[in-house]
């Protein structure tokens, strides 16, 4: 479905990110795997797609640094010639209620979650525009789409995503380009798996398909955004969420 297609995937090493660029591999597409800190971890997903026939390489980058990150794009330029595909994935989150939330953590998750997708649309921006059908898409949050009390910078900054989604998609749909969100709500992921145990059967119990999502069911998603048959979508925000956000 993305045979000969390019993909950027920031936060590839793990979770939904490396999930993302394990299917995006099966399905034809040269990855470029953004990862923060674990080399190893970053290789090994590089080493899997290799093994599907694919070209593969691992960046080191802090999303959330306009220059390093200019400097990864123009890496990836070099390495590649070409950019179809970007998948703003890489989050973090500093949970805590507001009126205990430091200046520090708010910046930080909005710096990260949102200016880091900002930074990589904006140093891409030329190469997926001379793709024939170039594809953006960013990993926001149903916590974006309803607020969520202790995620005050989380959810301002998914919120943000989509806006600058919808955005981006009108200032690209000119050159072929779209742009979309997803809107994962509770994922089984490192991210979550940390979470206190009656927070997850509360999660369990609100949650219309009563569980929690797998990284693939956000994946295949994600895919289907990055391939022809998601051609006439652009600016929408599609919910993966078990229907907990409806
Ligand atoms: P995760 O914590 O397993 O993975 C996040 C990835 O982002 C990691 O590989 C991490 O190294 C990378 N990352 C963090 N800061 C970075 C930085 N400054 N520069 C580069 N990479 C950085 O989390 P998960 O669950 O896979 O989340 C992926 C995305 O999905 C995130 O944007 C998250 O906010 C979003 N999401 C996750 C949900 C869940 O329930 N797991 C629900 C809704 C959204």
């Amino acid at each position: 479905m993305l045979k000969g297609k390019t993909a950027v995937i920031t936060g590839a090493s793990r979770g939904i990110g490396k999930a993302v660029a394990l299917n995006m591999a099966r399905n034809g597409a040269n990855i470029a795997v953004i990862y923060a800190g674990s080399r190893d971890a970053a290789d090994e997903v590089c080493k899997n797609a290799g093994g599907l026939g694919v070209t593969a390489k691992a960046y080191q980058c802090d999303v959330a640094d306009y220059e390093v990150s200019k400097n990864v794009c123009e890496k990836i330029a070099a390495d590649f010639g070409a950019v179809d595909i970007l998948v703003n994935n890489a989050g973090i989150i500093r949970d805590n209620l507001l009126l205990r939330m430091s200046e520090a953590d708010f910046d930080a998750v909005i710096d990260v979650n949102l200016k880091g997708a900002f930074n990589f649309i904006k140093h891409l921006a030329r190469l997926i525009i001379k793709s024939p059908a170039g594809r953006i898409i960013n990993i926001s949050s149903v916590s974006g789409i309803m607020g969520n009390p202790g995620q005050a910078n989380y959810s301002a900054a998914k919120a943000g995503m989509i806006g600058l989604t919808k955005t981006v998609a009108k200032e690209f749909a000119g050159r072929n380009v779209t742009c979309n969100a997803i809107a994962p709500g509770f994922i089984e992921t490192d991210m979550t798996a940390s979470l206190p145990q009656a927070v997850k059967e509360y999660a369990d119990a609100v949650i219309p398909l009563k569980r929690m999502g797998t990284a693939e069911e956000v994946a295949n998603v994600a895919v289907f955004l990055a391939s022809g048959l998601s051609s006439y979508i652009t600016g929408e925000v599609i919910r993966v969420d078990g229907g907990l956000c409806m």
